[in-house]
């Protein structure tokens, strides 16, 4: 092969390559506007070498995440894979890795907990949280990172408070959280010992509360049934991981993002101080825009079938549905580009859709709706330390985040 031919070979896989990387200010790809309108079901190369369809337009990628015949069961030879090593989809007794009717029974089980009355009742312990982290950031004096003060502090702080889990051991989530969510193969080993590390810690928290219950979610988990039905041991404890990490890791970086969004854009925040009614749609605006990474995990199909775009897809063929590419479509969403805190018929599926929505949907909206407000109100001079282009986004991850995010007032 010619040189010329190798460098065009190499520069074609390279623009294949998942994950893409960012677009300015950690925003979707360029790649995934260049496909919509190009092909809107095209392949990618994964990190695992697997080849998989990445869907871009809305429609296929609701398609893709609400159609039964696109399983998270990744676990049998030769299925497709994210990572060349072990990650999270190869365990069988994740809620999120389960397909009906597996996947029903547990949810049936656990979901009672999170309904948006539940949620709601949480608010004034997320407020009393949220005052008194940005009082202590306020008495530390300016400068100060907001990630490590405010945005993740507070999501784990309330999933330990719901669960019962002792918040002092904070760190050591925010540690194994990191390597899980890591795409790059080279921290294999790594992650496997955190797995281990993070399953023995939660293995004791259950022994120990079941010698001495409480009253805390955890306990109600451990007593949780359907009719006849309990959850299994083994099933408890992933619940329980499952719930540490998805309850902290993307509502802190779409805290923080969320945060930087407005400061990027101030006519859009002077609209929201002025007229603070304006929250819930701001925070919409946010969840369309601010998801972390690409969200939404591999599928394989089960059937050969066709996509709304017209793609079509064979049994067995991986595909990528990332809700962050269907939330900038501009068949639904005039304008993705504009960040407007005043959006209507705001339709984002920032959550998900179908079977595997988040459970933590209604909880993740109220502590955002507390943090972007309180933070705004107790801060009118804040402003970030530096400029925007100055910022360092995180790579090699399933999250694309800011690693620091310096403000003063
Ligand atoms: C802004 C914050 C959040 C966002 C944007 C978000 C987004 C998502 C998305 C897109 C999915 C579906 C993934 C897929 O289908 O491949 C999901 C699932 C899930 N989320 Fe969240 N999430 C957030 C916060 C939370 C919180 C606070 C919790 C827990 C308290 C949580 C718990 C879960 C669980 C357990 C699942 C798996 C559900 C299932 O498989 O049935 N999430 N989340």
């Amino acid at each position: 092969m010619s040189e010329d031919a190798m460098s065009h070979d190499e520069t074609a896989r390279d623009a294949m390559t998942f994950p893409f990387p960012p677009g300015p200010h950690g925003g979707p790809p360029d790649a995934y506007a260049d496909r919509r309108s190009a092909c809107p079901l095209a392949p990618v190369v994964l990190p695992s070498g697997d080849e998989v369809l990445l869907a871009t337009a809305y429609d296929d990628v609701r398609a893709v995440l609400g159609d039964q015949r696109f399983s998270r069961n990744l676990r049998y030879a030769g299925a497709p894979r994210m990572l060349p090593a072990a990650d999270f989809s190869d365990d069988p007794h994740a809620l999120v890795n389960m397909d009906p009717p597996e996947h029903t029974r547990l949810r049936r089980i656990v979901q009672a907990a999170f309904t948006p009355r539940r949620a709601e009742n949480r608010r004034t312990r997320i407020q009393a949280v949220a005052d008194e982290l940005l009082a202590e950031m306020r008495a530390g004096g300016p400068p100060a990172d907001l990630m490590t003060a405010f945005a993740f502090p507070l999501p784990i702080d309330i999933i330990c408070d719901l669960l019962g889990v002792p918040t002092r051991d904070s760190p050591l989530f925010r540690g194994w959280s990191d390597m899980f969510l890591s795409t790059n193969t080279a921290a294999a080993p790594e992650r496997a010992k955190a797995g281990a590390e993070f399953a023995a810690y939660v293995d004791d928290l259950v022994a120990a509360r079941r010698s001495a219950p409480g009253e805390d979610l955890l306990d109600e988990l451990i007593s949780a049934h359907d009719e006849d039905d309990r959850l299994s041991e083994v099933e408890l404890a992933r619940i329980v991981r499952g719930l540490i990490i998805a309850g902290h890791e993307t509502t802190g970086n779409v805290i923080g993002r969320g945060v930087l969004a407005l400061l990027r854009h101030p006519d859009q925040l002077a609209a929201l101080r002025e007229d603070p009614a304006l929250l819930p749609s701001a925070v919409e605006e946010i969840l369309r825009t601010e998801v972390p990474g690409h969200g939404g995990l591999l599928r394989v199909a089960t059937d050969a079938l066709s996509l709304p775009s017209g793609g079509a897809v064979g049994r067995g063929q991986g595909v990528l549905a990332p809700v962050v590419a269907a939330n900038y479509d501009s068949e639904h969403f005039p304008d993705p580009e504009t960040f407007d805190v005043r959006r209507a018929d705001n339709k984002h599926i920032a959550f998900g859709h179908g079977p595997h929505f988040c459970l933590g949907a209604n909880l993740a909206r109220v502590e955002l709706q507390v943090a972007i407000g309180s933070v705004i109100r107790e801060f009118p001079g804040l402003g970030l330390v530096g400029g925007a282009q100055e910022l360092t986004w995180i790579s090699g991850s399933r999250v694309c985040c800011v690693s620091r995010l310096p403000v003063s007032w």
